[in-house]
């Protein structure tokens, strides 16, 4: 099949040296990508700013902000069978990029933002036969969260975590998920490494 991933941070300039982005690193998007091309599977790769080598046989495209990374799904998406929603995309944005570097002295400390679209509400119309995969990454115990975001979205499937459990935050090897399915079903996989839970994913979705 073919296999559409995000994976890491978006990246919001406020001005030519300062953004606003968020903590993710883009490991587990990109174990995703791994797992999949080493099933066998054709994979796309759409990258927020990290420092990650491509994994083997993945075809990789490299965006900055929101605004990119919507405009790369919406040209890979109809090529596609499966898309995994794995990236961290800011949610707001400044409302201008300055064009030359802000001094302090002109700054009155108030940083005008504008919501970003939501990827996967943006393309849910275009869905079709396609199989939608979204991660909810929570503070604190994840199922209303999970559930809510899995019906507001339309996915077929949700990765949900609790980032303040030990071994499940950002910038680790390991990750302690739950899949939610539309149907009230769950999977609560015990503390594995990234890469066994991308593992155990690519397993789900080819069951799907
Ligand atoms: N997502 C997206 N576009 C956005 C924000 C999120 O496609 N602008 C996707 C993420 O890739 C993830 C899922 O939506 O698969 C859930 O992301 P999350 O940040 O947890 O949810 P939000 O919709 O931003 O909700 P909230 O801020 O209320 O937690």
């Amino acid at each position: 099949m073919n296999v559409l991933v995000t994976a890491g941070p978006t990246r919001e300039p406020i001005d030519p040296v300062r953004f606003i982005s968020n903590r993710s690193t883009g490991k587990m998007g990109f174990a995703v990508a791994q797992a999949a091309a080493e099933a066998g599977h054709s994979v796309t790769l759409i990258a927020g700013p990290v420092s990650l080598p491509t994994p083997p046989g993945v075809r990789r495209v490299d965006v900055t902000t929101a605004l990119e990374m919507l405009a790369a799904v919406e040209r890979e998406l109809p090529a596609c069978e499966i898309y995994v929603s794995a990236a961290a995309v800011a949610d707001w944005r400044p409302e201008t990029c300055a064009p030359t570097k802000l001094k302090k002295n002109v700054m009155d400390g108030v940083l005008r933002l504008v919501p970003n679209p939501d990827i996967l509400k943006t393309i849910r119309p275009l869905k079709g036969a396609r199989r939608f995969v979204g991660f909810a990454a929570e503070t604190g115990e994840p199922t209303a969260e999970a559930t809510r975001k899995l019906r507001e979205k339309g996915l077929d499937l949700i990765v949900a975590n609790d980032v303040t459990t030990p071994g499940a935050g950002f910038a680790v090897e390991t990750n302690r998920v739950t899949l939610f399915f539309p149907d009230g079903r769950r999977e609560a996989l015990p503390l594995l490494s990234k890469h066994e839970v991308a593992q155990r994913l690519i397993e789900c979705l080819q069951s799907l």
